[in-house]
């Protein structure tokens, strides 16, 4: 583990120590276990510029030498499961079991565009002139820059670096500065994989808007893949349009769940527990808005209840532990002042509401009922282990309330009935749509929402085409 552990800058294959540093810690203890170069708009751009060089080089490469490179990389991620989990759930939090269950699931990405490195085909036309054919060809855009967020810190790393790595494409990636000592270590996997020097770089800061400013201005980056929060989208998108540089945004989710009369209760109690308290509620597609039929409301409560009781809350390396801390106190502060602003407003904690005494980065799973939809829990995304709860009567109520967001990343509907599964799901104004079934990422689906929850699809056979450029080649004189 402790070859995996770096702490300095990736800047065109060199590890570059700075004098300049932050401070890394665990969120469960508030310890510091990582003191790490902290970069600004100069290594921001060195490490641009050597993605440049390493540019023509990278493309130029076969697409089987590519895909060679991107499975020996899987290979080492999986054989170094268990001491990227460790170092996960030290800087992030989440129990060991989900952070092992993070690393294979960062790994599958890694391992698929492996393969559909090998199918960047294009295509042949048949012009309207017998003198003349048309080629489609797909070509790498160059230089791509990646901020990745904390709540997956491997996960999303991959799903943007191998698709992009895949394609020709050579990046530089800005971890987020709470959680960068797992995407150093999948750095360090990269170049003992034989990833080139330059290809693939690592620019680790706290100044956020800094680095994303040199990232978005500078002429050689051609393309800006980001997953955070609405606001910050919103500001990186405005900087991408002067140059008209392409993006992908993955932003704010604000998923509703809804549990119709007729569904499995058990299954949806399940379904609810896996959406809303995986990594502690801090999931983009996180189930945020609970929306429960009027008549199994008793049943549901009942059993989400008992399933709420048993969660184990603690350090992510203990044993037992199903939920553990948010990833800062602040966090938890800003948690707890909504839920105090929702109560004053009329809502009832049912279980949880206040501040634990495991610590100050920890809060406790919580019930909120008598929820209305104009209080900011059910508004706002909360990214917190908080779970308001609505009923209603009709489809078409459920369906009106679920739409009402500006967010559109991913929705969860149960129901037993045929009818209703695809009634519902095409109503629904989101992205992915999850039926009887909330676990529902993987390698092989468009990750990816709408509205202000960005644009641009993540995995799937769609993804590579995101880090191509299509180009049409007319071929003349044929008669
Ligand atoms: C996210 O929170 O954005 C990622 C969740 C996932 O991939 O399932």
């Amino acid at each position: 583990m402790h070859e995996l552990r770096k702490t300095e800058a990736l800047i065109d294959g060199v590890w570059c120590a700075l004098d300049r540093r932050f401070a890394v810690t665990n969120p469960a203890t508030e310890d510091v276990i990582a003191q790490v170069s902290d970069c600004g708009v100069a290594e921001t751009e060195q490490a641009i510029d050597a993605a440049q060089r390493a540019w023509p080089a990278w493309s130029a490469l076969s697409s089987l030498a590519r895909s060679d490179v991107l499975w020996r990389w899987y290979e080492l991620v999986v054989a170094n499961q268990s001491a990227l989990a460790q170092l996960l759930t030290q800087e992030q939090g989440k129990p060991l079991a989900e952070a092992l269950g993070e690393v294979l699931y960062g790994a599958s990405y890694i391992r698929w565009f492996a393969e559909e490195a090998r199918r960047l085909d294009g295509d042949v036309l048949s012009l309207p002139q017998s003198d003349r054919r048309g080629l489609v060809i797909r070509q790498s855009l160059g230089v791509v820059a990646a901020i990745t967020p904390w709540n997956f810190p491997i996960a999303m790393f991959a799903r943007k670096v191998a698709p992009a790595l895949a394609a020709g494409c050579t990046v530089v990636l800005k971890p987020a500065a709470e959680t960068p000592l797992s995407a150093l270590a999948v750095a360090e996997l990269a170049l003992r994989a034989g990833v080139p020097k330059g290809v693939f770089n690592v620019v680790t800061g706290t100044d956020a808007p800094a680095i994303g400013q040199a990232m978005t201005s500078h002429p050689a980056v051609k393309k800006l893949t980001f997953t955070g929060s609405t606001k910050v989208g919103r500001l990186l998108l405005r900087q991408c349009a002067d140059a008209i540089k392409r993006t992908s945004m993955e932003l704010g989710g604000n998923a509703p769940l809804l549990v119709f009369e007729d569904a499995d209760v058990d299954l949806a109690v399940a379904g609810t527990m896996a959406a809303k308290f995986r990594n502690a509620g801090q999931t983009c597609i996180c189930a945020n808005r609970i929306l429960v039929h009027e008549a199994i409301y008793p049943r549901f409560l009942q059993a989400l209840t008992r399933a709420v009781d048993a969660l184990q809350q603690g350090a992510g390396e203990q044993e037992g532990v199903t939920i553990g801390p948010m990833i800062s106190a602040a966090a938890v502060q800003t948690t707890h002042e909504r839920v105090a602003e929702a109560v004053t407003q009329g809502a009832i904690v049912h279980r949880g509401g206040f501040v634990s005494p495991l610590g100050e980065s920890f809060y406790p799973p919580t019930i909120l009922l008598h929820v209305q939809p104009s209080m900011r829990v059910w508004r706002e995304e909360l990214f917190a282990p908080v779970l308001p709860i609505m009923t209603f009567t009709t489809d078409e109520q459920a369906i009106a309330l679920a739409n009402d967001t500006e967010a559109g990343l991913a929705a969860y509907v149960f129901t037993e009935s045929r009818h209703r599964c695809w009634q519902v799901s095409e109503a629904l104004q989101f992205g992915m749509v999850g039926v009887n079934e909330t676990a529902i990422s993987s390698e092989v689906i468009p990750f990816g929402g709408i509205k202000a929850s960005g644009s641009g699809r993540e995995g799937s056979k769609y993804g590579l085409a995101d880090y191509t450029e299509l180009k049409y080649i007319c071929m003349g004189g044929l008669s």
